[in-house]
């Protein structure tokens, strides 16, 4: 077992009717906020309204509009300066993991003098930022739980994860009846993101037994309530356990005492989406199973049977190969079965910059250090199998 050191400092309020407690949780900050949220959704769900009849006496400055896949300019560059314009005392972003990241990358912004780039980029280190209390409505990234932040720059095909132990929300408020609303596709793609965390973390060289049987047991639950929210939108006890899942996938629970995985898939996939703008999940359930095939020989062997066994039940008693083969191709056709399109030419990606996609990850994500390694031609072979 690998040595470590770990914290998370967020707290989690989860279960019906929780927001209700926001008043107490806001009651520790000043009582200047800026409230983050997308599109609309939560007009839609009631929440905007709940969050204003709840903080009566705050002064509540907004930053509307922030996009999937949420962008550096504007959205980034106008939280910051809202908040200095403003002097904001706390960020209440409410809504999926695309705004909680954006208000991650503007509470750091907004406590640093240079331009926020500096800092997403890692080219200087976050001193301090503005705490951050999130209502998150969809259940997929984990961000509710972790420190990161993805941000993209579109001129510069950048997709970066940005991470620092200031980024923590300080309160996370999860109802999942605020997920009802959430449409079959982002269901479905918050399901194969929560699934591809998991897997990044089980494919790794020196894994436990506690942690293998924790991402087992991760991966049959989003399958079976997955489904079950697909099934029936309302269903509270399925929507309750698929988010309660998707927070553990990304604040590093899972691979306590594990070696280093390299998040492979997540290092291809911010690429694609950097360049297309596509669903997260649905990029990374397209990629999954191919570089899963990549990846498979003697040495990653034993790690597919095991996922072949423990997750998809299949019978110990055939050979390993066969197992293991057999466990990807169940991979693929669970994704299939949840509506997710399975070829990166039904999301609208060709084969015309695959080259240039393929360099920009192996020069950015560190890919060759990898669990299994995958240099510039293995990352072009992945992308060119998922067309
Ligand atoms: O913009 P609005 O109107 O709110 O609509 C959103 C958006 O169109 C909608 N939505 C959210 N909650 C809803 C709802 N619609 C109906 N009812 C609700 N209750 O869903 C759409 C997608 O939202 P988005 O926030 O983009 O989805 P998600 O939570 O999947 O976030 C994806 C982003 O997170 C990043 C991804 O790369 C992507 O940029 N990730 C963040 C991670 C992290 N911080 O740890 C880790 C992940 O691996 C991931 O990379
Ligand atoms: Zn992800």
């Amino acid at each position: 077992m690998q040595n470590f050191d770990y914290q998370t400092p967020t707290r989690l309020i989860f279960g019906k009717g929780v927001v209700e407690k926001l008043p107490e949780v806001m009651a520790q900050f000043g009582k200047k906020l800026l409230l983050t949220y997308g599109g609309g959704s939560i007009k839609k769900i009631g929440l905007y309204q709940k969050v204003y009849e709840l903080l009566k006496g705050y002064e509540i400055i907004e930053l509307s509009g922030i996009q999937p896949n949420p962008k550096y300019d504007p959205s980034v560059l106008d939280g910051v300066r809202l908040c200095k314009e403003h002097n904001i005392d706390v960020i209440l972003a409410v809504g999926g993991g695309s705004v909680l990241d954006c208000s991650k990358a503007i509470a750091a912004g907004a406590c640093y003098d240079g331009d926020p780039w500096d800092l997403i980029s890692y080219k200087v280190k976050a001193k301090a930022a503005l705490p951050i209390v999130d209502i998150i409505t969809l259940a997929a990234t984990g961000s509710e739980y972790d420190c990161g932040g993805v941000i993209s720059r579109t001129e510069t095909n950048d997709k970066i994860g940005y991470m620092d132990r200031h980024l923590f929300p300080h309160t996370s408020f999860l109802d999942p009846e605020y997920t009802f609303t959430v449409s079959k596709k982002q269901t479905a793609a918050g399901i194969a993101d929560a699934m591809n965390h998991t897997i990044e973390q089980y494919f790794v060289e020196d894994a436990t037994l506690l942690n293998d049987g924790f991402c087992e047991s991760m991966l049959r639950s989003l399958m079976v309530n997955g489904r079950k929210c697909l099934e029936n939108p309302e269903d509270y006890t399925a929507r309750a356990e698929m988010m309660l899942a998707c927070t553990y996938g990304c604040n590093g629970i899972l691979a306590l005492g594990n070696s280093y995985s390299g998040w492979p898939c997540h290092g291809i996939e911010h690429a694609l989406s950097a360049y297309y703008d596509i669903t997260h999940g649905e990029g990374l359930a397209i990629i999954t199973p191919r570089w899963m095939k990549h990846i498979l020989n003697e040495r990653t062997l034993p790690r597919f049977v095991k996922y072949g066994i423990n997750v998809f039940g299949i019978d110990a008693t055939l050979g390993q190969w066969e197992i293991a083969n057999h466990a990807i191709e169940e991979t693929y056709k669970f994704f299939e079965s949840i509506g997710i399109p399975m070829h990166l030419r039904e999301v609208g990606i060709d084969d015309s910059r695959i080259g240039e996609m393929a360099h920009h990850i192996a020069v950015n994500e560190g890919l060759d250090k990898a669990y299994a390694p995958l240099a510039e031609k293995d990352i072009a072979e992945i992308i060119t199998a998922s067309l």
